[in-house]
C-alpha cells in the first residue's frame, strides 16, 4: 500500500508549464510571427498577382497583431524585458524563418512559407493550446485561437497561390520543391517550432539554394491589367481634367486600385527598418500596408461591379519606380508625400459621389480618408524616428518630402510621347466605354 503522502498532490496536466516556461514559447512564438510578416513583406513588390499582394498586406497584418498580443503577454508574464529583445536559444529557428526572404524564385517562396513555415506554426499553436492551461493561461487562449484559426486560412491561400505560380511557370517547378525539401529539412534540424525545449542556437547559414533577397526596380504587374507606368493622362498632362461626373468615378477608382505602389511601398519599408526601428514600427507599418491594399481592393471592387475587363484598366509602377533605386527612406517619404498631398481632396470628393448617388465610392472614400488620416501621423512619426536613429535632425523630415516631390517630377520628365499618347487612348475608351454601357 501506498504511503500518504505529507502533501496534497494529484496528477495536474494544468501544471505542465509554469510561467517562466510559457513566457519562452510565447517569445519563440513572437519571433517566429515577426520574421514570417517580414519575409512576406519584402517579398510583394515581386510577386504579380494583384489578389497574391493583397491578401499577403493583410496576413502580415495577421501576423503582426499576433506578435504584438504575444509581446505584450510575455511582458504580462513578468518575463525581463531584455530576454524578450533578443531570440536567445530559438536564433537558428528564426535564423531559419527569416533565410525563407532569401527564396530563389516566387514559387519557391510560396512553397517554403505554405507548406513548411505556415503549417509549423499552425501545429505548434495547436499543441500549446492543448497543453497549457486555459485558466490561468487564458489571456493567450484568446488570441492564440484566433491566430490558429488565420494560419489555417493563411496555408490554404498559400496552397493555391503555389499551384498556380507552378502552373505558370513549370520550369521553376523541381527548383521550387527543391527549396522547400531544404527549409523542411532545415526546420527539422533545428528541432522545429513545437512547444518543446530549444534544443539548438547555433547559427546555421544560408539554406541550400537560397538566392540572396533584393528588392525589385520595377514591381510585378498582374497581366490581366494593361500595364504602363503612368496610369492615367492628368498624371502626366496637366491640362488633362480630373473630371467630374462618371469621369470622376473612373477616375478615383483607377487611383484606388493604382494604390497597389503603396502596398508595395509598405512592404519594402517594413522590411527595410524591421531591425533598425522598435517593434511599434512594424506593428504600424504592417496595418499600414494593409489600408493600402484595402485601398486597391476597393478600387477594383468598384471597377469589377461596373463590368470593367481588367484589361482595360492601366496598371501603373511610377510612384514606385520614382524612389526604388534610392535609400528606402525615399519610398517612407512617398507614402507620406502623396497622402498629405491628397487627403484635402477626400471629404468633397465624398461629397460629390453621395450627390451622385453613387453610395459605393461614397462609402470607400470616406473609409479611405479615416485610414489616411492615421497614416499621416504613421509617416510623419516613423520619418522623424528614422532620422534620428541615423544621427539626422528628425525636424528634416519635410526635406524627405520635398525630395520625393522632387523624384516624382524628374520621373515624370522620363515620360515618352508614346505613353502619353498610349494612356489618352486607353482612359478615353474606358470612358468613353462606360458612357456607352448597355
Ligand atoms: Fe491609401
Ligand atoms: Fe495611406
Amino acid at each position: 500500500m501506498a504511503q500518504a503522502s505529507e502533501f496534497l498532490l494529484s496528477p495536474q496536466p494544468r501544471a505542465r508549464w509554469m510561467r517562466f516556461d510559457t513566457a519562452q514559447l510565447l517569445k519563440r512564438f513572437f519571433f517566429c510571427e515577426r520574421a514570417l510578416l517580414v519575409t512576406e513583406a519584402a517579398w510583394i513588390p515581386t510577386v504579380a498577382p494583384l489578389e497574391i499582394k493583397i491578401e499577403l498586406a493583410r496576413f502580415i497584418w495577421q501576423s503582426s497583431e499576433t506578435a504584438h498580443a504575444l509581446r505584450e503577454r510575455v511582458f504580462e508574464l513578468r518575463f525581463p524585458s531584455r530576454l524578450l529583445e533578443e531570440e536567445g536559444a530559438d536564433h537558428a529557428l528564426i535564423e531559419l524563418f527569416s533565410g525563407v526572404k532569401d527564396s530563389p524564385s516566387v514559387p519557391a517562396f510560396l512553397l517554403g512559407v505554405g507548406k513548411v513555415l505556415l503549417p509549423a506554426l499552425r501545429d505548434a499553436y495547436h499543441a500549446y493550446l492543448e497543453a497549457s492551461d486555459a485558466i490561468a493561461d487564458g489571456p493567450t487562449h484568446r488570441f492564440l485561437g484566433l491566430a490558429l484559426s488565420e494560419k489555417a486560412e493563411q496555408i490554404q491561400a498559400f496552397e493555391q497561390w503555389a499551384e498556380s505560380a507552378l502552373a505558370t511557370s513549370p520550369d521553376l517547378r523541381d527548383g521550387a520543391l527543391e527549396w522547400a525539401q531544404a527549409v523542411a529539412s532545415r526546420l527539422a534540424n533545428v528541432g522545429g517550432v513545437g512547444v518543446g525545449p530549444s534544443p539548438s542556437s547555433a547559427a546555421t547559414g544560408a539554406v541550400a539554394g537560397a538566392k540572396p533577397f533584393a528588392v525589385p526596380r520595377r514591381p510585378a504587374r498582374d497581366t490581366r491589367f494593361w500595364p504602363c507606368r503612368f496610369y492615367w493622362p492628368d498624371v502626366v498632362d496637366p491640362a488633362y481634367p480630373y473630371g467630374e461626373g462618371m469621369q470622376l468615378q473612373l477616375r478615383s477608382a483607377i487611383s484606388h486600385v493604382n494604390e497597389v505602389w503603396a502596398i508595395e511601398a509598405g512592404g519594402v519599408i517594413l522590411n527595410a527598418f524591421a531591425d533598425i526601428l522598435p517593434w511599434e514600427w512594424i506593428h504600424n507599418s504592417a496595418r499600414w500596408t494593409y489600408d493600402e491594399s484595402r485601398h486597391c481592393r476597393m478600387g477594383y471592387e468598384r471597377l469589377m461591379a461596373w463590368r470593367i475587363d481588367p484589361a482595360e484598366v492601366p496598371l501603373g509602377t511610377y510612384i514606385y519606380e520614382s524612389a526604388s533605386s534610392e535609400d528606402p527612406i525615399y519610398l517612407l517619404g512617398m507614402l507620406y508625400f502623396f497622402e498629405t498631398k491628397n487627403i484635402r481632396y477626400k471629404p468633397a470628393r465624398a461629397q460629390l459621389f453621395h450627390s451622385y448617388g453613387d453610395a459605393l465610392s461614397e462609402h470607400d472614400m470616406d473609409f479611405d480618408w479615416a485610414d489616411e488620416t492615421m497614416h499621416a501621423g504613421f509617416g510623419k512619426r516613423w520619418l522623424k524616428e528614422l532620422l534620428a536613429v541615423r544621427g539626422q535632425d528628425p525636424a528634416a523630415y519635410d526635406h524627405i518630402r520635398e525630395r520625393c516631390e522632387k523624384l516624382v517630377s524628374d520621373f515624370l520628365g522620363t515620360a515618352t510621347v508614346e505613353e502619353v499618347t498610349e494612356i489618352k487612348r486607353i482612359a478615353g475608351a474606358l470612358v468613353a466605354k462606360a458612357a456607352h454601357r448597355p
